[in-house]
Order: structure tokens, then C-alpha cells, then sequence
């Protein structure tokens, strides 16, 4: 299906809600864990997938700031598969060219999981084929309030009048600062929400949802996705005539 993709149109961004793994797992007669575990097969399948398709920016929700609400033994579980899969992937991200960030409130994880974490990023800091960017203990709201505070407290400060604020200014007090707005948001397993994922940047992304849950979520669904988006008119707010 690669081959159906055209090159000249490719999102900059993609950015995925992992749905599904208790699910999956849950349709096999296993544990919650067992579905996460093999979603990390999806993980690397979706980082190849977007690397031979020339997407820039990746970012994959791996942990919402609600998501510490589950039972204590999913939590430390996920955790723990955070890092061991960090730990084994970081040589294969970096011969791929991949660099990894990571989004979200970073202080209320674990210590092993940040040192995990710093060492990958360190690592793979100099390469550009794709940034995977993985939002952990993540949420929009979350973000958009730490977004003002620091705003408020530049206006606060005096550095800039209040009139000077901007959707660039918001942008650069996002932690996306460093990556374009996602111009494709997929979501697996049927469900039809945002769930507190990039609340302000997705304001112009293609939404794709599909019934797949991840664990079964390959390369050729990636690029179907990617498809669908590109026999899609975007017009931001503009008629198509003026497209042209
Ligand atoms: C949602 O499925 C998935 C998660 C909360 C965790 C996603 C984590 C991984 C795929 C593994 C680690 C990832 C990386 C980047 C190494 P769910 O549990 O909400 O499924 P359900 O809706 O069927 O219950």
C-alpha cells in the first residue's frame, strides 16, 4: 500500500491514541498487561512504518495523567514495560535515524523510567529521519494551564504586554513547541473521542478512527490512514474554490 501514498503529501505529524489493549487481551481470555505488551510490536510497526514513508513527527499517547487512576499493578506494569522497552529499542530507533522526546508531566514518573528516558533521548539527539514523541503522564488540559501560568507569569514580569499574546506565543508555552501542529490524529479500537490529547493543536487535524484495536495495528492500517487523509480537502475555514 506504501506505494499508493503520494509522496508530495505526506503529514508532518501523525499523532495516535493507542485504544484497545485491555480489549485485545481481554478477547483472548488474558490480562490487561498481556495486551500492552503486545502493543509494543504496533509501536515499532507504526515508527518503520513512518520512517519509510517520510513522516517527520510521530507522536504516540502512552500514558494519560488519568491512566494513574487504574489499579496499582497495571500502572507499575506499564511503567515497567516503558522502560525495558525503551532499554531494548534504543539501538534500533538510533540505527533508524528515529529521536525520541518525550511530553507530559515528567516529575510524577518514576525514577528509573526518567533515567530511562534521558538516556534514550541523549542518545538518539542527533538524528532527524523522525521524532517520536511519546506523551506520558500527559493531558491537554494539563498542559494548556501550565501553557498560561508561564505566559502569566511573563506578563507578570514585564517581558510582554498582554495585547502581545499570540497563538505563536501559546505555541512556544506548549510542549510542542518544538514540533508542527499534527495534521492526522488516529484513534484505534472504535472508540470516537479526543480524551485530552493535544486539545489546542489538533484544531485542524483530520481525524481517522478505526474498529482495529492496537495490538492488531500494522504498517499497511498506518498507511491506509495515511490515504484516507490524503483524499481529504482541507480548507481551514476557506471554500474549496479558494484552494486552487
Ligand atoms: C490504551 O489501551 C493503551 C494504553 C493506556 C497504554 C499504551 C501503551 C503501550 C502500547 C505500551 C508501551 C508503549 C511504548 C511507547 C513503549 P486500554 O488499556 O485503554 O485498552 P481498553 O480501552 O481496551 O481497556
Amino acid at each position: 500500500m506504501l506505494e499508493l501514498i503520494n509522496k508530495e503529501k505526506i503529514p508532518k505529524h501523525i499523532a495516535i491514541i493507542m485504544d484497545g489493549n485491555g480489549r485485545w487481551a481481554k478477547e483472548r481470555g488474558k490480562d490487561r498487561l498481556f495486551g500492552h505488551q503486545h502493543g509494543v510490536l504496533s509501536v515499532r510497526e507504526v515508527v518503520e512504518g513512518c520512517v519509510e514513508a517520510g513522516v517527520k513527527n510521530l507522536t504516540l499517547y502512552a500514558f494519560s495523567t488519568e491512566n494513574w487512576n487504574r489499579p496499582e499493578n497495571e500502572v507499575q506494569g506499564l511503567m515497567e514495560l516503558l522502560v525495558t522497552t525503551i532499554r531494548k529499542e534504543a539501538e534500533t530507533l538510533s540505527k533508524n535515524g528515529v529521536r525520541l522526546y518525550v511530553i507530559g508531566d515528567l516529575e510524577s514518573l518514576p525514577q528509573a523510567c526518567r533515567n530511562e528516558l534521558d538516556e534514550a533521548m541523549s542518545l538518539t539527539a542527533g538524528n532527524t529521519n523522525l521524532n517520536l514523541i511519546l506523551a506520558l503522564s500527559y493531558s491537554a488540559k494539563w498542559e494548556i494551564i501550565e501553557a498560561t501560568k508561564k505566559i502569566a507569569a511573563c506578563v507578570k514580569n514585564g517581558d510582554f504586554p498582554i495585547e502581545a499574546i499570540t497563538d505563536e506565543i501559546f505555541k512556544q508555552n506548549l510542549t510542542t513547541a518544538n514540533f508542527p501542529d499534527p495534521e492526522l490524529m488516529i484513534r484505534t479500537s472504535g472508540e470516537h473521542r479526543i480524551s485530552n490529547f493535544l486539545l489546542y493543536q489538533l484544531a485542524y487535524a483530520e481525524l481517522y478512527f478505526t474498529h482495529t484495536h492496537w495490538p492488531d495495528f500494522r504498517k499497511e492500517n498506518l498507511y491506509e490512514a495515511i490515504l484516507n487523509y490524503q483524499n481529504r480537502e482541507r480548507r481551514f475555514g476557506k471554500i474549496s474554490e479558494q484552494l486552487i
